[in-house]
């Protein structure tokens, strides 16, 4: 039999009525990038440097400024990551002590490990929904009380499922005690476009902000921007970072698309974000009295993300994930054990929409059948992973440890020596150097039972990596 190639499955896929709730922002439907090996080249004479940018890149990140309104833009052709990377190494030297929301993104605590940090953690609140909230600003507050000499400060926001935190007031505490503030705004690239989304976290204060503009915008995967706008944090900072953490060879495809979605968005950003916010208005009003399947809205939430909680209810996350795949051929951007996450942004289409609107309405119809008969019992998974852990070690000391494996259920009071996740977005709920504890192991078995794994843990053994102090 033939070997299907890579391309031919794309193309299959590309051709199915799929519909993508998920990212990249573009949704499979929009630009005119004719072919894309005709504009493929290297740092030929006349196109610039990524890495020194005195020509036409620089142009390109001047308009991205504009749009944006930071001091300065910086392009990055390997994702936030590479963006999140840098901003906490400009921001510190080796062995410093940062402050950091624990819900944060893999490329933190891979930033902490580089730079041999000590890391003080703020957990989120956790919301009666069963979502992650916000970093309140009174736990900030009290953790920059106890860490004076800590050298920055680091959060999320918005969240994966679209919350975002009061960034103007954790800024101001963090000025305070003249530490930068850093915000992992991976997820909200498409703030600045207009007043009708939430304000973005350079408008409010931030001094270094990452966006993934693949997540949320027409851009194309690894596509990213990082903003300064510091007194705290040089451009000369951040240039050596960046030269260190992207590639030598950046695509100029991807900052000719970049280049193309800003200056779009600068002339007509504001109309299209206007027709985008009055569809999902209307979506939001025509699911919200469903009686199982709870859409959550909140207002300090991203209306771009439709989060759709099953917590109530007989079915489990990746059982409604299943529905709406095999029965109405939706492509969903998450699962977890207690909700589902579509993402959709200005590219979406009215007929996306409907055709999740029609699955969800269906699928809570059912539900109201079987909720009936069933007893229903809430997990409480999430508040359970996103507890607070015991530090014993430093993270970077732990993921520099000898390892050993042993059978999860034996390793109660032992170190982690590696990242346990919940679910993609590479979140860890453990990390190196905290402590395993009983609570964990129970949940590890929980879910199990329930069928839900989670990352980093070896189940065909049963085992946990534990660091050997
Ligand atoms: C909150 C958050 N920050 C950072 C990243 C990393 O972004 P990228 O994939 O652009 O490197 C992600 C990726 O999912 C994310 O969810």
């Amino acid at each position: 039999m033939k070997e299907e190639l890579l391309i031919e499955k794309l193309n299959n896929y590309g051709k199915s009525d799929m519909y993508p709730f998920h990212m990249p922002g573009h949704k499979r439907n929009t630009g005119d990038l004719g072919n894309p090996f005709a504009i493929d080249i290297t740092e030929i004479e006349g196109f610039d440097n990524l890495h020194h940018p005195k020509e036409i890149i620089l142009e390109c990140e001047k308009r991205a400024a504009r749009l944006f309104g930071s001091d300065k833009s910086f392009f990055l052709v390997n994702g936030s990551t590479c963006g999140i990377l840098t901003a906490i190494s400009a921001a510190t030297k080796p062995g410093d002590k940062i402050i950091v929301g624990r819900n944060a993104h893999q490329s933190v605590f891979h930033a902490a490990v580089l730079r041999r940090l000590d890391v003080r953690y703020v957990y989120p609140e956790i919301l009666e929904e069963g979502i992650q909230g916000e970093i309140s600003v009174k736990n900030i507050k009290r953790c920059l009380e106890e860490n004076p000499d800590a050298k920055a400060v680091v959060i999320t926001s918005p969240t994966y499922e679209g919350i975002i935190s009061n960034i103007e007031e954790i800024a101001k505490e963090a000025h305070k005690r003249n530490m930068p503030l850093i915000v992992d705004e991976a997820h909200g690239a498409h703030f600045c476009i207009s007043e009708e989304f939430l304000p973005s976290a350079v408008e409010m204060g931030a001094d270094i902000v990452v966006n993934s503009l693949h997540k949320t915008l027409p851009c194309f995967t690894q596509t990213a921007i990082l903003h300064l706008k510091s007194e705290y944090v040089s451009e000369k900072g951040i240039r050596r970072f960046l030269d260190i953490y992207q590639t030598s060879s950046p695509s100029y495809i991807f900052m000719a698309n970049m280049d193309k979605c800003i200056s779009d968005l600068l002339e007509n950003g504001k109309e299209q974000a206007e027709s985008y916010m009055a569809m999902m208005r209307e979506f939001r009003e025509r699911v919200k009295n469903l009686r199982n399947v709870k859409v959550i809205t909140k207002d300090n939430m991203d209306i771009s993300k439709i989060v759709m909680s099953v917590k109530d209810t007989v079915i489990t996350g990746p059982e409604l994930n299943r529905m709406l795949h095999d029965n109405y051929h939706l492509e969903m951007e998450m699962v977890t054990p207690e909700y589902v996450l579509a993402m959709t942004s200005i590219c979406d289409t009215p007929e996306g929409l409907d055709r999740l609107e029609k699955a969800l309405l269906e699928i809570d119809n059912r539900l109201n059948r079987q909720n009936d008969k069933v007893e229903v019992t809430d997990h409480g998974y999430i508040s359970q992973a996103t507890a607070s852990r015991e530090k014993r070690a430093e993270l970077h000391e732990a993921f520099e440890m000898e390892k050993r494996s042993v059978k999860i259920e034996n390793a109660a009071g032992l170190i982690s020596g590696d990242f346990v996740y919940l679910y993609p977005p590479d979140i860890p709920i453990l990390v190196p150097g905290e402590v395993i504890s009983k609570d964990f192991i129970r949940l590890v078995k929980d879910m199990e039972r329930d069928g839900l794994y989670l990352k980093g843990l070896d189940y065909e053994q049963g085992l946990i990596e534990i660091a050997l102090f």
